[in-house]
């Protein structure tokens, strides 16, 4: 086995600990949301904590290959808001953090010639940004008030 990059593990580490909180984030606002009874919500919510939870696999399963246990990371604080429109941002700031970590990511595996974690990192760069769109599309929704918030 090639020697493990300190700084490629940081990001494995650093991301996994992300999604995570993520997947914490997202089934917390899904129960938030089925309580105020949008049922539509709670179930988007549900399947965007299922994405991050498939996320956070996909990690989990690199460090394994690299013989890194995947376990004790502790996690960012999560913020849930008080209403669904303060949700949605909230959750913009996640994703966006997650789209800076997988760009540097993607950049730091291209610059040491690493093309497993490049389509690793890439791959989930790409989710990251359709998750920020989804996103960006529902808040334009509530701002035109064809959603309630
Ligand atoms: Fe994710
Ligand atoms: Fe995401």
């Amino acid at each position: 086995m090639m020697a493990t990059d300190p700084r490629l593990v940081g990001y494995l580490m650093r991301a996994l600990a992300h999604e995570m909180a993520a997947v914490q984030q997202y089934l917390a606002q899904a129960s938030l949301a089925t309580m105020w009874q949008m049922h539509d919500h709670g179930q988007r919510f549900r399947r965007d904590a299922e994405e991050e939870l498939n996320h956070a696999q996909q990690l989990i399963e690199h460090l394994l290959v690299l013989g890194i246990p995947a376990n004790g990371v502790s996690l960012p604080p999560i913020r849930l808001g008080r209403t669904l429109e303060e949700m949605l941002l909230i959750d913009r700031g996640l994703e966006i953090e997650a789209i800076r970590l997988y760009e540097e990511a993607a950049h730091y595996s291209v610059r040491v010639r690493n093309p497993e974690l490049q389509v690793l990192f890439t791959g989930l760069l790409q989710d990251e940004w359709g998750h920020l769109n989804d996103l960006d599309r529902l808040l334009t929704e509530i701002h035109k008030g064809s959603v309630s918030s």
